[in-house]
């Protein structure tokens, strides 16, 4: 009997198809909903691998269903989404996609930092809307992005990569990490600082850090009315390690003057969520590392690491048991 690998997504066949072959494959045949909880369940107990996507909750209570499962490839860098005890209680090996997805996922963090500074959105929809009616000097005057401040906290290999695009723009560069990065300090010149000093100091707070128990919540009320007033946050990490009440509040009051949103507490957001109806929010939809060549690239990992696994080989990249960490250092 071949192995059986299910997706939990609909992927695109061609990606799929080399793989047909050798190992029986189920996709869940939807692209735009998660695979539903008893079924999930149900195709757990016959898999020998798994390839999941951020949305899906690989909690005990599902690894506790498998029989033959060997492999977990979560379709991201992050793993939040999966319980690492109880894998390593029932012998999965989890897999992430680090390294693929970095300079894509940098390059969203900094056009959410610009799009936020100079109003790229408010701009586009003024234009669209009809309500051009003249040049005017201060029309829709943003800030600056060249030579200020920016905060990097999380400095793993995605943070590094936004410290190299901060760096063509001129800017001062701190960052925090719970190890400090020699290396990326001579490189860069990037500034060591306390968590403390930068959110302080930077007129750019990004967020870069993984979910830990450590980081929910750590940009809460306190932080933000510690910023300066015309700060400006970026989270591309994950929407739990903020308090998005306090956000909200920090940017109705003028506390910090925009925020750039790529994740969020609960994900999808309800309709109406308040944070949606500031101007100085830009918020997307967890694309962080959404170009056709990436994705391609993190399913392609997913699928080699499924296979090493399967065969009885190490995989490409797996998550260290305890890891508190993402591999991009997170
Ligand atoms: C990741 O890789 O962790 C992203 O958030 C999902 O694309």
């Amino acid at each position: 009997m071949k192995p059986y690998i299910y997706i939990t997504r609909k992927l695109p066949e061609e990606a799929i198809a080399p793989i047909r072959q050798k190992y029986e494959v189920k996709m869940w045949d939807h692209d735009d909903v998660p695979v539903p909880k008893d079924i999930l369940l149900a195709e757990i107990k016959q898999a020998d691998a798994l390839l999941t996507m951020v949305s899906d909750t690989i909690d005990e209570k599902v690894l506790n269903e498998a029989n033959n499962l060997k492999i977990v490839a979560n379709c991201a860098v992050g793993y939040d989404n999966i319980d690492l005890t109880a894998a390593a209680k029932n012998r999965v090996i989890i897999c992430n996609t680090p390294d693929v997805l970095t300079d894509t996922t940098a390059d969203l963090t900094f056009a959410l930092l610009m799009a936020v500074s100079r109003r790229v959105v408010e701009a586009a929809e003024f234009i669209k809307k009809g309500q051009w009616k003249s040049w005017s000097p201060f029309l829709l005057a943003g800030q600056d992005i060249h030579h200020k401040t920016l905060g990097i906290v999380g400095m793993g290999k995605i943070g590094e990569a936004v410290a190299k695009r901060a760096s063509g723009f001129e800017m001062n560069l701190l960052y925090h990490n719970r190890t400090r990065k020699p290396e990326i300090e001579q490189k860069l010149g990037t500034v060591y600082c306390s968590f403390e000093d930068l959110i302080k100091k930077a007129d750019f707070v990004v967020c870069l850090a993984p979910l830990t128990d450590e980081t929910q919540n750590m940009f809460n009320r306190e932080v933000f009315q510690k910023m300066k007033h015309s700060a400006i946050f970026v989270n591309a990490s994950r929407g739990p390690v903020v308090d998005e009440q306090a956000l909200y509040e920090a940017l109705v009051t003028g506390e910090i003057a925009g925020a750039g949103l790529d994740v969020f507490e609960k994900e999808p957001i309800d309709d109406g969520h308040p944070l949606l109806e500031l101007s100085n929010v830009v918020a997307l939809p967890h694309i962080g590392s959404a170009s056709v060549e990436t994705r391609t690239a993190m399913i392609n990992l997913c699928i080699a690491n499924i296979e090493a696994v399967l065969e009885g080989k190490l995989p490409l990249t797996m998550v260290k048991k305890n890891s508190k960490i993402c591999t991009n250092s997170k």
